[in-house]
C-alpha cells in the first residue's frame, strides 16, 4: 500500500516535470515572446562557470553611448545582437544570415525594446552559442562560420562568439584610442575575475 502511494507519487512528479520540460521545448521562443516582459540588464554577469573566472559585463554603458566607437552614437543593439534583425538585412552582412525569430520583420533599437519588450525577440547569445558539449536550446547545434577565403570553418561556442565579439570590437578601439580601457585579447585578467 505504501510502496504504491510512493510510486504513484513518483508517477504524478516524472508526468508534470515531462510536461515542464516539453513546454519549455516547444517554447524556445518563449524568452522573447511569452514569458514576463524582460528588462533590459544594466549590468550582466558572464561566464559564471569560466574556471578563469567570471566577466562583469557593463551592459549599459555598452549601449547608451558611454562607450563607443566614433562620433555616430551608441553601439547598435544589433552590433552584438546579431540575430535581431530581418533576414534580409542580415544577408547583407556574411558571413551573417540568421534571423531569430526567423520570420521577424523587426530591428532591435532601444525604441523597438521600450515599446514592446516581448515582441523585440532579444536572445541570450548561450541559447544558440552553447558551451562545448552542450546542445542550444534554441538551434540544432553550435553554430559554424566559414569565411570569405578561408577553407576551415570554425565552431562557434560560447568562448568563440563573446571573444569574437567583445575583444574584435576593442582591437579596433585600441586603433583609435591607443590608451583605451576596452580589454584586448591577451588581457584576460581584465575580464575574467574570480568571484570575490
Ligand atoms: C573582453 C573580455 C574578455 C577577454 C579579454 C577574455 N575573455 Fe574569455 N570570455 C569572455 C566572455 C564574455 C566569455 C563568455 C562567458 C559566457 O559564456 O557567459 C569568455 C569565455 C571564456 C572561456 C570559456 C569558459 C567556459 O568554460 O565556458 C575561456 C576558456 C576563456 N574565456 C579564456 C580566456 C583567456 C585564456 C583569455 C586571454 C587569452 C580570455 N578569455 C580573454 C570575455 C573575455
Ligand atoms: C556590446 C554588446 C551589446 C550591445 C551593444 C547591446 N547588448 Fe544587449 N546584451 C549583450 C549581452 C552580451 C547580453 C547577455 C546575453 C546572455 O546572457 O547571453 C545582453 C542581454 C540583453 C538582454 C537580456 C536578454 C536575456 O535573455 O536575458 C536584453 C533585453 C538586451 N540585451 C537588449 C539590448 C538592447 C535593446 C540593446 C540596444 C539598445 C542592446 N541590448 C545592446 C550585449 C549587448
Ligand atoms: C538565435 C541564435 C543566435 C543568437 C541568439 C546569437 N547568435 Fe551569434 N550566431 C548564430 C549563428 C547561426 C551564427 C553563424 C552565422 C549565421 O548563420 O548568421 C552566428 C555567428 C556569430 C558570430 C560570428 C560572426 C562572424 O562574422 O564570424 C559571432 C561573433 C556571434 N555570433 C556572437 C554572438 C553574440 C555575442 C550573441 C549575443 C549577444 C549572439 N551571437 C547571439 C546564432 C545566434
Ligand atoms: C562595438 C564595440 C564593443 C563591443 C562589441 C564590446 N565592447 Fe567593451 N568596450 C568598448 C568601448 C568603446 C569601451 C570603453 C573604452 C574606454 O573608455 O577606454 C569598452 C570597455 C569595456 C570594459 C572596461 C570598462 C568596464 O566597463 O569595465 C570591459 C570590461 C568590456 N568593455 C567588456 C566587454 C565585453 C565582455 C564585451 C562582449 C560581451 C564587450 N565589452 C563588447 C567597446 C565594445
Amino acid at each position: 500500500m505504501k510502496k504504491n502511494t510512493i510510486l504513484i507519487i513518483l508517477a504524478s512528479i516524472l508526468a508534470i516535470s515531462f510536461v515542464f520540460i516539453s513546454t519549455d521545448l516547444s517554447g524556445g521562443r518563449s524568452n522573447a515572446q511569452t514569458s514576463d516582459p524582460q528588462t533590459m540588464p544594466e549590468v550582466i554577469t558572464l561566464g559564471k562557470d569560466a574556471k578563469l573566472g567570471q566577466i562583469t559585463f557593463n551592459h549599459l554603458k555598452h549601449n547608451n553611448g558611454t562607450y563607443k566607437m566614433d562620433a555616430s552614437g551608441p553601439i547598435a543593439c544589433t552590433t552584438c545582437h546579431h540575430t535581431a534583425r530581418p533576414a534580409a538585412d542580415i544577408a547583407k552582412t556574411p558571413p551573417l544570415k540568421t534571423a531569430w525569430p526567423a520570420d521577424r520583420t523587426t530591428t532591435l533599437t532601444l525604441d523597438l525594446f521600450t515599446k514592446d519588450p516581448k515582441g523585440a525577440g532579444v536572445a541570450a547569445c548561450r541559447d544558440c552559442h552553447a558551451r562545448t558539449g552542450e546542445k542550444p536550446k534554441l538551434i540544432d547545434a553550435i553554430p559554424e562560420v566559414k569565411h570569405e577565403g578561408s577553407p576551415t570553418a570554425i565552431t562557434l561556442n560560447n568562448q568563440q562568439a563573446f571573444h569574437r565579439t567583445c575583444t574584435g570590437c576593442h582591437t579596433d578601439v585600441k586603433k583609435n584610442d591607443p590608451l583605451t580601457k576596452a580589454p584586448q585579447q591577451t588581457q584576460c585578467m581584465l575580464c575574467h575575475k574570480k568571484a570575490a
